[in-house]
C-alpha cells in the first residue's frame, strides 16, 4: 500500500497591496505554477527526517525554537506550531521538490511550512479548515524562525484559486477572501517575474522596523491599524519618515480599490498604472526597494510592460512586469545587460499564471 502523502504547494506573487497585510488593509495575490512537492510518510518514533536539496536534516518532534537554525528550521517550526495547535505529530520522514527559487520573494518559506503542516495533518486524519493551517504556518515562522511577518503569503499559497487573484482584506480579526478573476492572457498579456538574484541583509530587520513606524502612526492618531488612515490624519502628521510611511499605506490602499476595478473592466492599462505606481511609493515612500529592484522595474517599463514593481517585502527578491509576451526576451535582454554592466549575477526572467492554492496530488 502506498501511505506516502503528496502535497503540492505553490508560491505566489503579490499583484498590489504591499505592507498592507500587516496594517489592516487589503492584499491582492495570486498562487504562481512554481510549486513545492512535500512528500510525507509517518512514522511512530517521534523523529522527523527531511531531505531537501541533497541535505538531510533530523530532529525530534518536541523540537524548540533555538534548537534549530539552519534551513530546516522552517520544517521544525510548522511542526512545532502544529504541535502548539494540539496537532497529532508522531513523526515524519519528509521529502522536498521544488522548482520555487527560495529567497527570490515568491514564498516558497509559506509554501514550506504550510506544505509541511497539510502533510502533516494528512498522516494524522486531520482536515482542519485552510485560515487555521495559514495561522499555524505563520506562527511557526513568527515564533519559531523568528520573521514577523503577516498572513498574506499563507492565505494566498492556500486559498488562491486558478486564474483568479486572491483579494484578502485584513481589517476585520477574521480576514475575508474574494476571488477576482485575472484574464490578461485573453488580452494577449503575460506577467513576467523577474528574479533579481538579490537577497540584502536589511531585509528581516527592515521588515520589522516599517511595522514598528507603522503601529507607531496607528496608536498617534488612535487607529486600531494604520490602512483605515484618512488625508486629516497623514496631514496631521509631523514627522516626515513616518508621514511618508503612511502615506504608502494610504495611497496603496487606494491603489488596490483602483486595481480592482481594472481587473474586473479589464483596462489593463489602468491596471499597469496601478502597479508602477505601487513600486514608485514602496521606493519613495516606503522604502523597501533596493537598486536592483529599481533595475528591473526601469528595464521593464523601458522594454514596452504596461506596468511593473517589486512584489512583496523588498530589499532583493523580485519585481513583477505586465507586458506581451513578444517583448519578454526584449526586457531579459536589457536587464542582463544591465546586470552585466553592474557586475550583478544574471537576473532570471519567467512568466507565470494565475494558479490553484495547495492541494493534495493522488
Ligand atoms: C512578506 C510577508 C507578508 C507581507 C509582504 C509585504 O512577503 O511575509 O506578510 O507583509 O512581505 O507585503
Amino acid at each position: 500500500m502506498d501511505d506516502v502523502r503528496r502535497w503540492r504547494v505553490p508560491g505566489r506573487v503579490n499583484l498590489i497591496g504591499e505592507h498592507l497585510d500587516h496594517n489592516g488593509g487589503a492584499v491582492l495575490p495570486i498562487a504562481i505554477d512554481r510549486s513545492l512537492l512535500v512528500k510525507a510518510r509517518g512514522r511512530t518514533d517521534g523523529i522527523v527526517n527531511v531531505w531537501s536539496r541533497g541535505e538531510r536534516a533530523s530532529f525530534p518532534v518536541d523540537v524548540s525554537p533555538d534548537d534549530v537554525t539552519d534551513w530546516s528550521a522552517y520544517v521544525a517550526g510548522a511542526v512545532w506550531a502544529l504541535r502548539a495547535a494540539g496537532g497529532d505529530v508522531t513523526g515524519a520522514d519528509l521529502v522536498l521538490e521544488s522548482d520555487l527559487p527560495v529567497g527570490a520573494g515568491l514564498s516558497s518559506s509559506a509554501a514550506l511550512t504550510c506544505g509541511v503542516v497539510l502533510a502533516l495533518d494528512d498522516l494524522a486524519g486531520i482536515d482542519r479548515p485552510r485560515e487555521e493551517t495559514a495561522r499555524i504556518a505563520q506562527a511557526a515562522e513568527n515564533d519559531f524562525v523568528g520573521t514577523p511577518t503577516g498572513l498574506m503569503d499563507q492565505y494566498a499559497v492556500l486559498l488562491a484559486q486558478e486564474g483568479h487573484a486572491v483579494r484578502v482584506d485584513f481589517s476585520a480579526p477574521e480576514p475575508s477572501v474574494e476571488h477576482v478573476p485575472v484574464d490578461w492572457a485573453d488580452a494577449g498579456l503575460v506577467l513576467a517575474v523577474i528574479d533579481t538574484g538579490a537577497h540584502h541583509q536589511l531585509a528581516a530587520g527592515e521588515y520589522a522596523e516599517r511595522r514598528r513606524e507603522c503601529a507607531e502612526v496607528a496608536t498617534a492618531l488612535g487607529l486600531e491599524s494604520l490602512a483605515s488612515i484618512g488625508l486629516d490624519g497623514l496631514l496631521s502628521l509631523q514627522d516626515e519618515t513616518l508621514k511618508a510611511r503612511a502615506r504608502h499605506v494610504l495611497t496603496e490602499t487606494t491603489r488596490v480599490r483602483g486595481a480592482v476595478t481594472s481587473l474586473r473592466r479589464r483596462d489593463w492599462a489602468q491596471f499597469g498604472a496601478m502597479l508602477t505606481s505601487s513600486h514608485e511609493s514602496l521606493r519613495d515612500d516606503f522604502a523597501v526597494s533596493c537598486e536592483e529592484l529599481d533595475v528591473a522595474v526601469d528595464a521593464a517599463l523601458a522594454s514596452g510592460a504596461l506596468g511593473a514593481r517589486m512584489t512583496g517585502a523588498g530589499f532583493g527578491g523580485s519585481a513583477i512586469a505586465l507586458i506581451a509576451p513578444d517583448k519578454v526576451d526584449a526586457l531579459r535582454a536589457r536587464l542582463e545587460a544591465a546586470h552585466a554592466a553592474r557586475s550583478w549575477p544574471d537576473p532570471e526572467v519567467f512568466t507565470v499564471r494565475p494558479s490553484p492554492g495547495a492541494a493534495r496530488l493522488a
